[in-house]
């Protein structure tokens, strides 16, 4: 039996150096997975205004047309179709209590999307699914079953049962970054961990009907897509015996807040499932601070604060095209730093925080394409930046795998 003095010493010396491991948590293997129901923008405002009953709204419907425009999205995956419309038509009012069939849905749906995104992420990754030690699972959408989608994900995909879980539910759309700053802590901390982190959003929770009042309703049925990410995260990796390949090095990652913008975006859980309020400044409080937030991160990381922002590589969370203008703007980078963010937002809408890794995905996929010589576009560093209600705005120092 262990004695006082062993407990004490765990307690003030924290654990052993021998069981952190000696270097750097890295992604070792991303994958992703979309609902196949394809929604094309163009046709959307057709689409919403039918099954909402609402074509006789031509101001609102000519509006929606607008925003669906100018959010440069070309098209969408989504489990809402007209069938599931049919089956489930108080979704299609802006305010009936409907939270239990959202709730039906949402908690078969998150599980299995969580789970394709991450089936495809450890394939990749090549190891099998017994020598995970950790699972973070994040969803905004679908997080408020107990036991809730970290639990079916143990069982669909074969993980140990021994495997420690941590859920992020119910955050927003940092939490992809979020998520990557807790495996990396997690894979350090814990030497041989093999972290697997997933992330899984639907709209099926936030689908609903026109509201003459709420115009930021119709920005966030015109934005919001159904997606799933997943990435294996570990430290030490095992590139003789099992091919482990690094991909991005988790370097260092920060939290913070903007100060008084707790209202900038909301999103409350009620009768009626989960309604969004966002401001319309949203952009730029975000590009306002995002100077600030950058220098912290590499002030606290000991890099160059002053390193030209266009030798980086940049994952932007894809949350609006504005927010990408202003981001880009703000930061001082070309054009071209904000394509793999603008790639995903077109091809899939903002799917929270699913997003983060398909930017990384994307990210990687163009650089081998281009034949640069790193995975971060040719750049040796890169940021990843999420951001959500808080205004909460995570930053994680990545950097780039040779190839
Ligand atoms: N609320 C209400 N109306 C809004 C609005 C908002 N937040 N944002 C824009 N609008 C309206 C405008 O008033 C305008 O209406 P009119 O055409 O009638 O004048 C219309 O939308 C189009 O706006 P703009 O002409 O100014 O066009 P734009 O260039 O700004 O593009 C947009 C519109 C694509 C929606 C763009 O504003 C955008 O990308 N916004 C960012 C959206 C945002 O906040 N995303 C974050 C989502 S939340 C998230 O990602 C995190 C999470 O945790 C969930």
């Amino acid at each position: 039996m262990g004695s006082l003095a062993n407990d004490e010493g765990v307690r003030r010396y924290g654990q052993p150096a021998a069981r952190r491991a000696a270097g750097t948590a890295a992604v070792l293997a991303i994958g992703t997975a979309n609902p196949s129901n394809v929604v094309v923008q163009r046709d959307f405002p057709d689409f919403y205004f039918r099954v909402t009953n609402s074509d006789h709204k031509k101001e609102l419907k000519d509006k929606f047309t607008r925003i669906c425009e100018k959010s440069t999205i070309k098209k969408r995956h989504l489990y809402i179709d007209d069938a599931l419309l049919a089956a489930n038509p108080e979704m299609t009012s802006y305010m009936a209590p409907t939270l239990d069939m959202r709730q039906a849905i949402v908690s078969q749906k998150i599980p299995e999307l969580g789970a394709a995104a991450a089936t495809a992420a450890l394939k990749e990754w090549g190891r099998p699914a017994s020598d995970i030690t950790h699972l973070i699972v994040g969803s905004t959408s679908g997080g408020s079953d107990m036991p809730g989608a970290d639990y079916h994900l143990v069982r669909l995909l074969g993980l140990s049962p021994s495997v420690r879980r941590v859920a992020l539910y119910h955050q927003g759309c940092f939490v992809g970054a979020a998520a990557l700053r807790l495996a990396k802590d997690l894979a350090e901390n814990n030497a041989g961990a093999r972290v697997l982190a997933v992330c899984a959003e639907t709209n099926v929770m936030y689908f609903r009907g026109v509201d003459d009042a709420h115009f930021d309703n119709l920005v966030c049925q015109a934005l919001f897509g159904d997606g799933a990410s997943a990435v294996v995260v570990g430290a030490d990796a095992d590139t003789v015996a099992t091919g482990e390949r690094p991909l991005f090095d988790v370097v260092h990652a920060t939290q913070s807040l903007i100060p008084e913008t707790g209202g900038a975006i909301q999103g409350l859980l009620r009768e009626v499932g989960l309604t969004f309020a966002l401001i319309s400044e949203v952009p730029s409080l975000i590009a306002k601070n995002i100077e600030a937030g950058i220098r912290d991160l590499l002030d606290s990381a000991g890099v160059d604060v002053s390193v030209d922002r266009n030798d980086l590589f940049w994952a932007v969370h894809p949350g609006g095209r504005a927010i990408l203008d202003k981001v880009e703007t703000a930061l001082g980078l070309k054009p071209e730093k904000t394509q793999a963010s603008r790639k995903v937002l077109s091809e899939y809408g903002n799917m929270g925080s699913a997003c983060a890794w398909f930017v990384l995905d994307e990210m990687r996929r163009r650089s081998a394409g281009d034949g640069c010589a790193t995975t971060g576009e040719g750049c040796d560093w890169g940021v990843l930046l999420g951001f959500g209600p808080g205004l909460t705005m995570d930053t994680v120092l990545l950097r780039s795998a040779h190839v």
